[in-house]
C-alpha cells in the first residue's frame, strides 16, 4: 500500500498549525496567564517557544521526513543498530491517547456551549447562575458523554475521508474560519469601554505580580505551556513531517507554524482580558475562566448571544483541528506499524477513544471525591499533568538527545535533513546549546516543577 502524502504546502502548514492551535491556545493560555500574573508569564512563555519549542519542532519534522513513518517506527529506522531509542515510540503513541482522554471531553463542552449560546440558553446568566450552568453540565455524565461522542465521531469521520480529502481539507477550512472569527472577536473586545485596563494586565510586565505566583512556578508553567501548545514530545508533529516532500527546509516551516500558533494564543488573550476588565470580572479564575466567567460576560454584552456563539464556535474549531490531527497520528500508527486499513484504524480507535474519555467525565460526578493531585483536582488534572508536564517534556528531551548525540540519530543527519530544501537553515552555531545546555535546562525546570507541585500537595 503506497503511503499517502499531503497535497500542498499550505495544507501542511495549516494542518500542523491546526494540531498546535487548540485548547492550549484558547483555553489554557488565557487562564494560566491570568493565574500567573499576566505579562511576565507571557514573556517567559515566548522565550520558551523560541529556545525550546522551535528546535524540538524542527527535530520532530526532520525525524518524520527522514523516516517517512510515524514516531513508533521512525526511531527504530533512524537509530544506530542495537540502540534502544525506539522504546520511547509506544510511550509517545500512548501520550497521544492520553491527551485525547480529556481533550475530547472539553471539545464536547465547547460544542454544548456553542449550541447553548446559539439557542439563547446562556442569556441572562449572572456570575452565580453561570457557575450553576457549568456545574450542572459537569455533574451530568450522560450529557457530557453525548457531546464527547459527537466530537470524537466528527473527528474520526473526517479522518476516515483520507489524508488529503478528509484531514487536510477539513483542517484548512476550520483554520481559515477560526482566523476570520478570531479577528472579529478581537475587534469587538478591544473596543469595549474600559478594555485598556485588561490590555495593561495582559501586555505590561509586572514583576511583583509574577513574584506573588513564585518565579520558578511561573517558569515551569510557561515551559509546560510551550510543550502543550506545540504538541511536541509525543510525535504529534513528527507525523506531518512524514507526509511532506523535500522542497522546503524545516526551520522555516516550523517558524511559520509557531508564529501562527502564537498569534492565536495572543489573540485569545486579546479577546478575553479586555472583556474581563470591561465587565469587572476576575481573569485569574483558573480553568473555569472559559466556561463560567465568559458566559457571564457575554450575557451582559450587547449582541452577546451572537458574540458568545461565535466565541464558542471559534473555540470548537480550534479544538477540532487538534482532535483531527492527533487522531491522524493515532491512525497512522496502526496503518504504518500494524498494516491496518485507514477505515479499520479509524473505526476501532473511534470506539476506543470514546471509552477512554469516560473516566475524565466521571471525575466530575461519580468519582468526584477522587482528588489525585491534591484538594480540588480531578482526573482531568491528572491526565493533563501526565501529558503536558511529564510525557511532553521527557519526549522533547529524548528527541533533543537523539538528534544531537552520536549514539542517536546524530547532529549531522539531523541538520542535513532539516536543511534540505529552500528556506531558513537550522543555525549550526546552536549545536553546543542544543547538545548540552537545552537538555540541562529542560531537566532542571522539569525537576523543580515536579518538586514544587508535590511539595505543595
Ligand atoms: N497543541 C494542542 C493545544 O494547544 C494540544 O491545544
Amino acid at each position: 500500500m503506497e503511503r499517502e502524502t499531503l497535497a500542498s504546502r499550505l495544507g501542511f502548514i495549516l494542518l500542523s498549525a491546526g494540531c498546535a492551535v487548540g485548547l492550549g491556545n484558547v483555553w489554557r493560555f488565557p487562564y494560566i496567564t491570568g493565574q500567573y500574573g499576566g505579562a511576565v508569564f507571557v514573556l517567559i512563555y515566548l522565550l520558551c517557544l523560541v529556545f525550546i519549542g522551535l528546535p524540538v519542532m524542527v527535530m520532530e519534522f526532520s525525524i518524520g521526513r527522514a523516516s517517512r513513518r510515524n514516531i513508533a517506527d521512525a526511531l527504530k529506522i533512524l537509530e544506530p543498530k542495537g540502540k534502544k531509542w525506539h522504546l520511547y515510540g509506544p510511550v509517545a503513541i500512548a501520550g497521544n491517547y492520553l491527551l485525547m482522554m480529556f481533550y475530547t471531553v472539553i471539545t464536547g463542552w465547547l460544542l454544548y456551549y456553542f449550541i447553548s449560546s446559539l439557542t439563547g440558553r446562556l442569556e441572562g446568566l449572572d456570575a452565580s447562575s453561570s457557575e450553576v450552568f457549568f456545574s450542572s453540565l459537569q455533574s451530568n455524565a450522560p450529557l457530557q458523554i453525548v457531546f464527547m461522542v459527537i466530537s470524537v465521531a466528527i473527528g474520526f469521520l473526517i479522518c476516515m475521508g483520507g489524508l488529503q480529502n478528509g484531514v487536510e481539507k477539513a483542517s484548512k477550512i476550520m483554520m481559515l474560519g477560526l482566523l476570520a472569527i478570531m479577528l472579529l472577536l478581537v475587534l469587538n473586545s478591544v473596543l469595549l469601554p474600559g478594555a485598556g485596563e485588561g490590555l495593561d494586565f495582559y501586555l505590561v510586565p509586572d514583576a511583583e505580580r509574577a513574584m506573588e505566583a513564585g518565579l520558578s512556578e511561573v517558569i515551569f508553567a510557561a515551559m509546560s505551556q510551550a510543550f502543550f501548545t506545540l504538541s511536541i514530545g509525543m510525535g504529534g508533529m513528527e507525523i506531518f513531517g512524514s507526509y511532506i516532500d523535500k522542497k522546503q527546509s524545516l526551520t522555516g516551516e516550523a517558524i511559520r507554524i509557531i508564529a501562527l500558533d502564537t498569534s492565536v494564543a495572543l489573540m485569545a488573550g486579546l479577546i478575553i482580558f479586555p472583556a474581563c476588565f470591561s465587565f469587572g470580572v476576575n481573569p485569574g479564575s483558573g480553568p473555569g475562566l472559559l466556561f463560567v466567567t465568559l458566559p457571564n460576560i457575554f450575557s451582559q454584552m450587547r449582541g452577546g448571544r451572537i458574540w458568545g456563539a461565535l466565541f464558542f464556535l471559534f473555540m470548537a474549531f480550534a479544538a477540532m483541528t487538534t482532535l483531527i490531527a492527533v487522531f491522524e497520528n493515532i491512525i497512522a500508527y496502526w496503518m504504518d506499524t500494524h498494516g491496518w486499513t485507514r477505515k479499520k484504524a479509524s473505526l476501532v480507535n473511534m470506539v476506543l477513544i470514546m471509552l477512554l474519555s469516560v473516566p475524565c467525565i466521571l471525575g466530575y460526578n461519580l468519582f468526584s471525591s477522587f482528588a489525585p493531585l491534591g484538594d480540588g483536582t480531578t482526573i482531568l488534572d491528572l491526565e493533563d499533568f501526565l501529558i503536558s508536564s511529564t510525557i511532553m517534556p521527557i519526549g522533547s528531551l529524548l528527541f533533543v538527545l537523539f538528534c544531537s548525540h552520536k549514539n542517536g540519530w546524530g547532529w549531522k543527519n539531523f541538520v542535513t535533513e532539516a536543511d534540505t530544501g529552500e528556506g531558513i537553515k537550522f543555525p549550526s552555531w546552536l549545536r553546543v546549546y542544543v547538545k548540552w545546555i537545552l537538555p540541562i535546562v529542560v531537566i532542571a525546570i522539569f525537576i523543580k516543577g515536579y518538586f514544587d507541585i508535590f511539595s505543595a500537595m
